[in-house]
């Protein structure tokens, strides 16, 4: 069967990482998490105490950051490693949200992590969750979505997400997160988030997991 790529775009918090999982364990291909990369560079910036405010001192942090993906046998999933450093539960955290579209708004960063997100797609057999991938990663991917859904539910779900790991935290301040992570993401000059012409919108709001998955894998086994 040949293999596709399939890019997986949309607002912050809708499932677009556990759906893209999800498919790419059904169709046997790699899932690459963008998302996990720009905050990966986030959680160095902020560790080691660098102005935010100042793009030159994020952009010659860069040169100090490696990132990859390993698999964990014992979650069953790939974990992302920041120089060589397990930091798969860290980045999910709120500091890491509150600041990661600052850092992913950086031209520099951006050319960094695209040139990576290339090369790991580039054999095709790969399922990407971001902003920019059927834009600009993969505009030639043969499947492309935007993946929606309400505020209120992306809160609730991410809030019994960050509950299950310990992390309490009240759905306003979440709603505001996710709010303002998408009007910066959209609204960047660089590769700003968008639907491009030829992506399938799914919106989630009203959709089981299973359901979403589903809809998700029957597109892509009619390209495939
Ligand atoms: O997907 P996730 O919510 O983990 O992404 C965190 C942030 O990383 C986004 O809000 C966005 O600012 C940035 N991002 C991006 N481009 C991608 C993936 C994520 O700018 N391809």
């Amino acid at each position: 069967m040949a293999k596709i790529n399939i890019a997986i775009d949309g607002l912050s918090g809708c499932g677009k990482s556990s759906t893209a999982k999800a498919v790419a364990k059904t169709l046997g291909y790699k899932f690459i998490d963008t998302g996990a990369m720009y905050r990966a560079v986030t959680l160095y910036v902020l560790n080691e105490a660098v102005d935010l405010t100042s793009k030159e001192s994020v952009i010659q942090a860069l040169e100090q950051i490696t990132i990859d993906f390993r698999y964990n046998q014992e979650s069953q999933k790939n974990e992302t490693f920041l120089n060589g450093q397990n930091v798969e539960e860290e980045i999910r955290s709120m500091r890491v949200a509150g600041s990661v579209s600052q850092v992913a708004a950086i031209k520099e960063v951006r050319v960094a992590m695209v040139a990576q997100q290339q090369q790991m797609g580039k054999d095709k057999g790969v399922v990407m969750d971001g902003r920019d991938i059927g834009s600009v990663v993969f505009p030639e991917a043969e499947l492309k979505l935007f993946m929606t859904a309400s505020t209120e539910v992306r809160a609730k779900r991410r809030q019994a997400e960050l509950r299950e790991k310990g992390e309490e935290v009240a759905l306003d301040e979440i709603m505001k997160n996710l709010e303002e992570r998408d009007r910066i993401d959209s609204t960047r000059d660089e590769s700003p988030l968008i639907k491009v012409e030829d992506a399938i919108e799914v919106d989630t709001s009203n959709l089981l997991f299973e359901e979403q998955v589903q809809k998700v894998l029957d597109l892509a086994l009619q390209r495939i």
